[in-house]
Parts: structure tokens; C-alpha cells; sequence
């Protein structure tokens, strides 16, 4: 159970925090499972391999100083908390109530200074549960574009769009779950399973929202999240599972720092305003109350400045038990204050101070009328003035679309298409519409019709959809071809005889996932098989064994297998499209038609096998408590198929474009840097702002107010504390976690000392280049990549530092430069709790993807 004090004094809006069944319990002993390929190892040396970790408790939770960027945000911070009362500053630290306000999730506001609630909404995709919003392709698409400024333009058009709608934080991008599965079902709200290309697109995407689009952004899931089967108890219980405590994510410390956490290392470096706790447990401790996590790693390591929101904070840990617990002296006037100061801080940053517009839409119905307070049926008003926020957002959208589709086969040329084949045969469910409509199931739980977006509440609803079936019509009318297409998986038969009649066969195929309080066909989120839906299978097979130009596209949430149609015969080309959001069947057509030309490379690892990946969702629970042990360490994806020498169908990195590149004149230059320095800072003394009666009685409600029923309020209904709290357990002895209510200066960890960790570890040590030229006829666009091995015995075969998309013309050259930071050559010391470079043999290797380097140099 998470205890008020243990949420309260752990997190960040939260007060203090502890619960000594969780917190502090040095994580329950899992047994080791051990995964092929890893049987001889030595399970203590491989990052990962770990058993018995730990979840220890970290207090005090540290007091935001304004370092970095943050500085003039904190001193306006500082100036507005100190005009608050005790009630406006739990105020601000408060969801009113689920479906009470407009927004999925809704602060309390302050009338006295007219500061409006603060509005937090979904999605990472555009704004959630409205119109006349634009569906922006997933983030696993925006990783496949491997371009740090579509990432950026995506980020800054979302971010305007919530603007539009009165929205303060956006509630994404997504860096948790990062992907250790391919079949977890929120991998596509996320970018890449590597950590590096997720940490690039992480941070983009934040500046993008932030300071592109002018509101907060909420880093999310943190941390461990990494499947949906069994993240609640109540959710798991409904489907039937025994099951009384959310899944524990059990990992050791490097794999934390060398994997999970790097990229909100990242996201905060670049000045996320937020961060969102995450469903699930970490080592034994819920992760929206593990002071290991968000006290220790997030605020002290990181050094992170801003809030860490659970957006529904429906459970009243906050509200008038916040109150009570600053009273009774649980909770420290500096730790609220600290609350306070860390959301305006986030506040000013973005400088909604200077551009805030009303909230204009209600996520609870589309209608014009409806009541204001949905949840409890009052203020019946106009909730939705449908204003329409999309701008022209529509061509971005069908920009990243198209220049996140990977080619992943093109035997002889056989795309792009002219338009001008005398008949043009298109075939799937896929290719064409839902015939409920594009938002025919609520949250997009359903795969009918094309796959545009995934399932849940990272979704948001579309403005309209442009099948692939319309797009692909209109080009082929356009040129003065013939066009026909089956959209029935089912019609087998007269697909058979369409596709012999066919100069060109297109079939669409897809795989869905999403989040788990919606299942779709028996998935529960996190999908049961790598292979594809809607019957595609079929259709494929009996499509492409009657055409021998048969091009297949690939919808999907992450990986499908398809060793099959890459060794058959009679496909010719094999496009992975991902989840492209609105515009999609124009995205697709415009590589199809080579309107586009191709330079998207895979975010993700293709294996032949499901096996190969060495790591999957746990279905059926191993307990009360369901236990995932990340025993694979910091091997997923590339890096198990790597250590396993296993080989993908398609590797990490790869995509094939309508030219050709090739790699030379690799050129190493050591840059002139001061050795590393673990940080040696104190903090100040936590500070107070402003002062407030401890006496009860000026804390219940004021006279004549009129409650909205159901609203979580700050003021007591009781001057007596017991009462107006009503918590079962109150007071309870032993109760407050040793260290959390000490304000003294504290030192700041080694490897901290300002936003994204020790400015050291960002120092360049070496700048790597290297000459990429266009061998082939057409301007292109290439995806250079450099790989680094660390050299450690227990390290990855190589890891990918760093990438950058090229547009080079025909005949001609660009210079691919990497600099490669501390951070890139360091490991994480569990005994040191720092980074430090090992003396080993560190190699970079450069080319077009993860197996395919043809340069490499060693550091010296
Ligand atoms: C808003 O905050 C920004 C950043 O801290 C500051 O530069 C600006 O002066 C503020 N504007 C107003 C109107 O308060
Ligand atoms: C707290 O917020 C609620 C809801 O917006 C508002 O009615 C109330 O007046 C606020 N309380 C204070 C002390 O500002
Ligand atoms: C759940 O498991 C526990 C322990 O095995 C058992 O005592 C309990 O009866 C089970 N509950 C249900 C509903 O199956
Ligand atoms: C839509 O999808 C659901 C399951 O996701 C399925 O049961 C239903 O038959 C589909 N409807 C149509 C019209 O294809
Ligand atoms: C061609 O299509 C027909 C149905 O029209 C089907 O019976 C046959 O098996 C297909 N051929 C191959 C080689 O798949
Ligand atoms: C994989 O899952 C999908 C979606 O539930 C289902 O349609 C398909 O039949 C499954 N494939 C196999 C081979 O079981
Ligand atoms: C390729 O298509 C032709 C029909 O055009 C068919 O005869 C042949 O069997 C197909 N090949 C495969 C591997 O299905
Ligand atoms: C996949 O694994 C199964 C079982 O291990 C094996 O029989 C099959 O050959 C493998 N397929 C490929 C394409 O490697
Ligand atoms: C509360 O309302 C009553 C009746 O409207 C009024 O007589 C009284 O003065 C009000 N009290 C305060 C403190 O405003
Ligand atoms: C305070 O928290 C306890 C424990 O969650 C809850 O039972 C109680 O209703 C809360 N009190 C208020 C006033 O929200
Ligand atoms: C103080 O208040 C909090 C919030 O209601 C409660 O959980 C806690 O038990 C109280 N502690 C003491 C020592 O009264």
C-alpha cells in the first residue's frame, strides 16, 4: 500500500514520503532466470545479471535550486510562492478530481491572485479527447526518421495545439517504456529501445513542446515501466488474474544508468518541466513513491528542477490531507513549498506567464453543452468552443510520415512506382478505412481499417484519416493508370484473381498494441505475437503467390517478423510505415511514388524469430506480486542479437533508399579536455516562503463557500486534524522516514551537480568524421550512425553514440561529424555511484547501420 507520507515526502508535488513495507524494503529476492545465451556467464559481473536488487530509502527529497536554465524561472517562482497562503500552495499542487474539470488532469487555481487551475492533458500524440486537433505520427516513427528537427518541428506543433486549447502540460514525450519487449504494448508511444536515439528524440521533442510551443512538457513514464500486463492490481483483478500489488520491474544499478534512465537524463538536460511516476514498482517500491528513484536518482543525480506530476491524483493523498500533514508536522513547510515553487518554476520556464489561453474544451464530451464538472453533474455551460488548433500541421504530419517509412526491400528497382503501371491492384483491411469511422472506437481500441494510431489514452482522435487506399487511387488516376483494390482480408479468392490480373500488387498488413485498460482481440495491451492481424497473413500469401510484383506494407506498433516475405520470391519491395498518424495513406504514397525518396532506418531490431530477443512480457503472473527481473541487464534489442550472434531479418539502423551511399576517410581528432571531476557540491539549507497560522482553525472553509461535490479542496472541514483527515491510519507511529523532514544543506551526489547529471560527463572528447557520398542517381537522404565499443569484457559489441540525416545530391559528398561526449565512453560504478572511463580499448565505428560499419578507428 502507498502511505500519504510516503507519496507526499518522495515525490514532487507530493509531500514526504514513506511506507516501511515498500519504501526501504530492500527489494523482495527473485530467483534468477537465466536466458539463452547466458548460461555460462558469470551472472555478478554482467550488467544486469544481478539478482537482490534494492529500492533503499533516499531522504530528504531535494529541494530545487533553479541551477542550470532555471535560474530566472526560480527567482519569479520564489516571488509568486511567497505571496501564498497555505491553502493556495496545496492548491497548486492538486488534481481536483477525476472528470471534474475540463482537462484529464486539473490543478486547483487561486482566485485571490486570478491564477487560473492548471490544465494537464494527453496526448504524446496531439491534444487527447477533443476536435479539430491534428494525430501527429507516433514517436516510434519519429525515431525511424533518426531527424533530430522533425522531432523538434513535431514537438513545437503539438505544443502549439495544446497552446490553442488552453492546455499548461502536455502529458508526453514518452521515454518510459523504452522497449525492452517488441510485444509491450506502449513501446510505440516511446521512441527506440535504444537509449541514445530515445534520449536524442526525448529531448528534441521537449524543447519542441517547450520552447517551440510554449507549454510544459511531462517526461514520461518514470521509470521501469515496461509492460502493461499486471501495472495496476485493480486493472490485472478485473481481467481475471490474481494478482494484489502492480508488477515489480526488478533491475540492478548499472543497467538503471547505462539503459533506463539515460534518456531522462537527457530529457531533463533539455529542461522537461515535468516528469511523470510510472504504474508499475521498481526493486519492491511503487515508482510514484520510491524515494530511491525520484529522490535520489531523479532530484539529486539529475538534478532535476521542475515537478514530478501523477496526473490524477484522484487517491487524496494531496488536498486537505497535504494540509493536515503540513499542521500536524509530517510534512515540512519548505517540502510544500518546494512543491509549490518546482510547478511555477516550470510555469515561468515555458513563459506561459505571458501567453496563457482559456481552457475551450471538455475531455469528457464533444458536445457544445455539458456540465463544467462532468463527473458530479453541476455547472451545466458551454464546455467546448471546438476551436480548431491544427494550423497547417497536416503537411508536417505527412512530411515525418513519409520520411519515417523504412524501405527495408527493393529487389531491382522495383519502387518507386510511375502511377503509369496499366493496373494497379491495392489489397488488406489495412489499405482502407474503419467503416465505423476513423474514430469509430473510442481511444482507437480496435484495428479496423488502416492502422493510423494505436490504442489508449496515448491516442487522440482524428481530424480525418487519408487511407492508403484514397492516396494511392489518386496518384494512379493522376497519371493515367488503372486502379483497383479488395479491402476484405476474408475475400481471398477474388484477391487471387485481382492480384494475376495486377502489373503491381500492394498489400497492407498490420500489428496493434496499446494500453491496457482496453483489450483488443485478447491482446491486453502488450501484444501476444510478433506476426501480423486482421487475417494479413493470408492475404500476403495468396496475393504475392499470384503477383511477382508484389510490394508489402508494414502498420505496426514495433516489430513484426518477416523472414518469410524477405526471402520470397514474388515481393519485391517490404515498407515498414509504423503509425503515421492523419495523413498516412499520403505519406505512403509519396514513397511509393518516389515523390519521397526513402531515408527513414529501423528504430528497432527485425529478428527472425521471436526467441531471439531474449526478453518478453510475462503473461501469466509468477505471484501475488508478479515479478519482472530485467535479468538481460542492458542487453535488448541490437545488443542481445549482438552478445547472441544471432541474425535479424532486418538490424537496427537499416533502410534502403531509391540511391546508394558509401563511407570513407574516417578522421578521429582527441579534443583538449580536463580530466573528470566528481562533483563535491552542497546544496543550501531548504528554503521557506512565506508564513501561515498553524492553528486549524484558520484552515477549515470559509463561510458561505459552495463546494463543487466531489472536489478534493484544500481547506479542513474540521478543526480537529484526526478528522479532517479521516485517514484510517492516522497518526500512526514510526510513520515518518528517518531524514525526510531534515531542511540542513545536503551534499549533491557525484555524478549530479546540474540538470542531466554532472556537467562533465557532456565534455567532448573526441570529434569523429567521416565522408559520406551519393553514389547513385537521385538526391537522398542518409542516416549516418556511429557505433562505440567500450571494450569492457562484460560490455555490448558496439553501441550506437551518435547519427545525423544527410541530404546529399547525386555525385555528391557531406561530412557526417560526431562528437562524442564522456558520457558515450563512460560505465556506471555501483561502487563508486559515478561514471568513470574504463581503461579498455574504446573503437568507433561509422557507416549506414548497425552491421553494416565500414570505417572504424580506435581512440587513443
Ligand atoms: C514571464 O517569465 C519570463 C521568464 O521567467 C520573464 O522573462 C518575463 O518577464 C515574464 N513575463 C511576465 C509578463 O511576467
Ligand atoms: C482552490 O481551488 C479551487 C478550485 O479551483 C477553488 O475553488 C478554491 O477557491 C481554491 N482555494 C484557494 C484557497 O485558493
Ligand atoms: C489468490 O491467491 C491467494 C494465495 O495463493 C489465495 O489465498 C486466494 O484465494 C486467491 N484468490 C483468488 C480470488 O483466486
Ligand atoms: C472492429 O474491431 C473489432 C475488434 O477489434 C471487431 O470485433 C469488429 O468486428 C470490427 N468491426 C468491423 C466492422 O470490422
Ligand atoms: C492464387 O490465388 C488463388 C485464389 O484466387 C489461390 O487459390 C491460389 O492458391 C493462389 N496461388 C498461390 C500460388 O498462392
Ligand atoms: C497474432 O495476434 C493477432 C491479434 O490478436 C491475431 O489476429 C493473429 O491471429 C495472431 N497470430 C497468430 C499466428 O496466432
Ligand atoms: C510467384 O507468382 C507466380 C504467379 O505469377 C506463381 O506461379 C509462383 O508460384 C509464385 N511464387 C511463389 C514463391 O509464391
Ligand atoms: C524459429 O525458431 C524455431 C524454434 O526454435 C525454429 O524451428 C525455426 O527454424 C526458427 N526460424 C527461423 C526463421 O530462424
Ligand atoms: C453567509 O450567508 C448568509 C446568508 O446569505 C449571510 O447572512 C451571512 O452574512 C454570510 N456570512 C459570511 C461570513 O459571509
Ligand atoms: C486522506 O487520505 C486517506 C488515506 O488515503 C483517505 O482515506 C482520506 O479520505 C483522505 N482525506 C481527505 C480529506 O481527502
Ligand atoms: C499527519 O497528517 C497526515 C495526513 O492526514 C497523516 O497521514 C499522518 O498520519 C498524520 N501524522 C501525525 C503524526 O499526526
Amino acid at each position: 500500500m502507498r502511505s500519504i507520507a510516503t507519496v507526499l515526502l518522495a515525490s514532487a508535488t507530493s509531500a514526504l514520503a514513506q511506507d516501511f513495507s515498500h519504501d526501504g524494503n530492500y527489494g523482495a529476492p527473485y530467483p534468477d532466470t537465466v536466458y539463452p545465451g547466458f548460461e555460462s556467464s558469470n551472472p555478478v559481473v554482467i550488467a544486469g545479471s544481478k539478482s537482490f536488487q534494492t529500492s533503499p530509502p533516499k531522504y530528504p527529497s531535494p529541494w530545487g535550486s533553479g541551477s542550470g536554465d532555471w535560474a530566472a524561472a526560480y527567482q519569479q517562482a520564489r516571488a509568486f510562492v511567497s505571496q501564498l497562503t497555505l491553502e493556495e500552495k496545496v492548491n497548486l499542487t492538486t488534481g481536483t478530481g477525476w472528470e471534474l474539470d475540463r482537462c484529464v488532469g486539473q490543478t486547483g487555481s487561486i482566485p485571490r491572485l486570478a491564477f487560473e487551475a492548471l490544465c494537464l492533458q494527453d496526448s504524446p500524440v496531439g491534444v487527447r479527447d477533443t476536435d479539430f486537433n491534428s494525430v501527429f505520427p507516433a514517436g516510434v516513427n519519429v525515431a525511424a526518421t533518426w531527424d533530430r528537427g522533425l522531432a523538434y518541428a513535431r514537438g513545437q506543433a503539438m505544443g502549439e495545439e495544446h497552446h490553442g486549447k488552453g492546455v499548461d502540460v502536455q502529458l508526453g514525450p514518452v521515454a518510459g517504456p523504452l522497449g525492452r519487449t517488441p510485444e509491450g504494448g506502449r513501446n510505440w508511444e516511446g521512441f527506440s529501445p535504444d537509449p541514445i536515439l530515445t534520449g536524442v528524440m526525448f529531448a528534441e521533442s521537449i524543447k519542441g513542446i517547450q520552447l517551440g510551443g510554449g507549454v510544459m512538457a511531462s517526461a514520461k513514464h518514470y521509470i521501469g515501466y515496461e509492460q502493461e500486463h499486471f501495472r495496476q492490481n485493480a486493472e490485472a483483478e478485473l481481467y481475471g488474474f490474481n494478482v494484489t500489488e502492480p508488477v515489480v520491474s526488478n533491475m540492478d544499478d548499472e543497467t538503471m544508468h547505462e539503459l533506463y534512465l539515460w534518456p531522462f537524463a537527457d530529457g531533463v538536460r533539455a529542461g522537461a518541466a515535468s516528469v511523470m511516476c510510472s504504474y508499475n514498482q521498481i526493486n519492491g517500491s511503487n515508482a510514484c513513491q520510491n524515494s530511491y528513484t525520484l529522490n535520489y536518482l531523479l532530484k539529486g543525480e539529475l538534478g532535476f528542477q521542475g515537478d514530478s506530476a501523477t496526473y490524477d491524483s484522484g487517491d487524496s493523498f494531496f488536498g486537505a490531507n497535504l494540509t493536515v500533514a503540513v499542521l500536524n508536522g509530517t510534512v515540512p513547510a519548505w517540502r510544500l513549498d518546494d512543491m509549490a515553487i518546482r510547478i511555477m518554476a516550470g510555469f515561468y520556464l515555458v513563459e506561459r506567464n505571458t501567453t496563457r489561453n482559456p481552457i475551450n474544451f471538455s475531455s469528457w464530451t464533444l458536445d457544445t453543452y455539458g456540465y463544467e464538472h462532468y463527473y458530479s453533474g453541476t455547472g451545466w455551460t458551454q464546455i467546448n468552443e471546438h476551436v480548431d488548433v491544427r494550423a497547417d500541421h497536416g503537411s508536417l504530419i505527412r512530411s515525418i510520415g513519409a520520411r519515417s517509412t523504412v524501405l527495408l526491400k527493393n529487389v531491382n528497382n522495383a519502387l518507386p512506382l510511375t502511377g503509369k503501371e496499366k493496373l494497379t491492384a491495392v489489397f488488406g483491411n489495412d489499405a482502407g478505412p474503419n467503416i465505423d469511422g476513423p474514430n469509430g472506437c473510442s481511444d482507437r481500441g480496435c484495428d479496423n481499417g488502416t492502422l493510423g494510431m494505436a490504442w489508449g489514452s496515448g491516442s487522440a482522435n482524428f481530424p480525418y484519416l487519408v487511407t492508403p487506399d484514397t492516396a494511392i487511387q489518386n496518384t494512379v488516376l493522376a497519371a493515367g493508370g488503372a486502379y483497383e483494390s479488395n479491402l476484405d482480408n476474408g475475400a481471398l479468392t477474388t484477391m487471387g484473381a485481382l492480384a494475376r490480373r495486377a502489373n503491381v500488387s500492394i498489400v497492407f498488413a498490420n500489428a496493434d498494441s496499446g494500453e491496457t485498460y482496453i483489450e483488443v482481440g485478447g491482446n491486453l495491451g502488450d501484444r501476444n505475437n510478433l506476426t501480423f492481424w486482421q487475417g494479413a497473413e493470408a492475404a500476403i500469401d495468396i496475393v504475392a503467390g499470384n503477383c511477382t510484383n508484389t510490394v508489402l506494407v508494414v502498420h505496426s506498433t514495433g516489430p513484426v517478423l518477416l523472414e518469410k516475405y524477405a526471402n520470397h520470391a514474388n515481393i519485391t519491395a517490404i515498407l515498414w510505415a509504423g503509425i503515421p498518424g492523419q495523413e498516412s495513406g499520403n505519406s505512403i504514397a509519396d514513397v511509393l511514388y518516389g515523390r519521397v525518396n526513402p531515408g527513414a532506418k529501423l528504430p528497432f531490431t527485425i529478428g527472425r524469430n521471436r526467441t531471439d530477443y531474449g526478453t518478453d512480457i510475462l503473461y501469466t503472473p509468477n505471484g501475488l506480486v508478479p515479478q519482472v527481473n530485467f535479468q538481460e541487464g542492458v542487453f535488448i534489442d541490437y545488443r542481445a542479437f549482438d552478445r547472441h550472434n544471432e541474425t535479424p531479418t532486418y538490424e537496427f539502423g537499416f533502410g534502403l533508399s531509391y540511391s546508394s551511399f558509401s563511407y570513407s576517410n574516417l578522421r578521429v581528432t582527441k579534443m583538449n579536455v580536463s580530466d573528470y571531476a566528481p562533483f563535491t557540491g552542497h546544496s543550501s539549507a531548504a528554503p521557506t516562503y512565506g508564513n501561515f497560522s498553524m492553528s486549524p482553525a484558520a484552515h477549515t472553509f470559509p463561510a458561505n463557500f459552495t463546494r463543487v461535490p466531489l472536489y478534493q479542496y484544500p481547506w479542513l472541514n474540521s478543526t480537529n486534524l484526526t478528522k479532517a483527515s479521516s485517514d484510517p491510519h492516522y497518526a500512526l507511529p514510526g510513520f515518518i522516514p528517518a531524514g525526510s523532514q531534515n531542511g540542513s544543506a545536503q551534499p549533491i551526489p557525484k555524478a549530479g551537480g546540474a540538470p542531466g547529471g554532472n556537467p562533465m560527463l557532456y565534455d567532448v572528447l573526441y570529434r569523429v568524421q567521416a565522408t559520406v557520398t551519393n553514389t547513385g542517381s537521385v538526391v537522398g537522404e542518409e542516416v549516418s550512425q556511429l557505433y562505440v565499443s567500450r571494450g569492457g569484457p562484460y560490455d555490448p559489441v558496439k553501441e550506437l553514440r551518435g547519427f545525423e540525416r544527410l541530404s546529399i545530391q547525386p555525385n555528391g559528398t557531406a561530412t557526417f561529424t560526431v562528437d562524442i561526449t564522456r558520457r558515450d565512453l563512460s560505465s556506471w560504478s555501483t561502487v563508486e555511484q559515478d561514471w568513470f572511463v574504463r581503461n579498455s580499448t574504446k573503437t568507433v565505428f561509422v557507416g549506414s547501420s548497425s552491421r553494416s560499419l565500414p570505417l572504424q578507428a580506435v581512440l587513443v
